[in-house]
């Protein structure tokens, strides 16, 4: 057992951690203003302290801005926002029980915010299409790994992946991570002149917040530690 000062100082250190995690959250709505250069390169190269299994570090991303992510955008819109979809790792999307609870709760959520009802079809599809503007974000990076990795490789993308969030939310800005990104890897490939041996999982759209808009209020729910943490002696 700890002794109490220590247990106080081991909180009292975790605080600005605590903070910070909180800091990420999804956000779905950006201001126009770009990162400077040197704020994404300091992102960047914090998010690259991830750990990988040996240390293989098997992401690989590509950051977009300017008129590079107005052509992704708009051949986004043009595809996926259509229906013409390639994915490079397929989305069962086949929730149930708690996980599809978890699922309708959060879209509620998000669909009460913008005052989308349930019978508003149209203005659920216009949210939808919002992903392919990026949330009007001037940043968006892809996330790719080489065609020969697995299941544990993709376990060394994500920690990535939530690195690079909070290296984002460090330095003041926000993210939002998005599978729909990833409905068209061709589209994505093409725009950055990448060869098929790199395989799309999802992209990450991020900049600074627009604090005004409702959907940028939500909080989604957690599950309390004692569901899925379990701690045994
Ligand atoms: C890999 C991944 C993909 C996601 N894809 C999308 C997406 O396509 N569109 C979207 O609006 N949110 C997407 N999200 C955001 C989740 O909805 C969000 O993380 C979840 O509701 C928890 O909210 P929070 O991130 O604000 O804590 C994605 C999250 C992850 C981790």
């Amino acid at each position: 057992m700890m002794n109490e000062s220590k247990l106080r100082d081991g909180l009292l250190q975790a605080a600005p951690f605590i903070e910070l995690t909180s800091k990420r959250r999804s956000v779905r709505g950006f201001l126009p203003d770009r990162l400077d250069q040197d704020v994404l390169d300091s992102i960047f190269k914090t998010a690259n302290h991830a750990p990988s299994n040996a240390n293989t570090q098997p992401w690989h991303t590509y950051v977009a801005c300017g008129e590079l992510r107005d052509h992704l955008s708009q051949r986004l819109l043009e595809t996926v926002g259509k229906g013409e979809n390639q994915l490079d790792f397929p989305y069962g999307y086949k929730y149930e029980g708690e996980y599809r609870q978890r699922q309708l709760d959060v879209g509620i959520l998000l669909y009460k915010a913008l005052g989308i009802t349930r019978e508003d079809k149209d203005g659920k599809v216009r949210a939808w299409l919002r992903n392919l503007e990026f949330f009007d974000a001037p940043h968006v990076c892809f996330i790719f790994m080489p065609d020969w990795c697995e299941i544990r490789e993709a376990c060394d993308v994500g920690m990535y992946a939530q690195n690079l969030m909070l290296s984002i939310a460090a330095h003041g800005a926000v993210s939002c991570p998005q599978t729909i990104l990833g409905y068209n890897a061709d589209v994505v490939r093409e725009a950055f002149g990448i060869e098929q041996n790199l395989k799309l999982l999802f992209g990450i759209s991020f900049g600074l917040e627009d604090k005004s808009l409702p959907e940028n209020q939500i909080v989604p729910e957690r599950v309390a530690p004692g569901e899925n943490t379990h701690f045994y002696e």
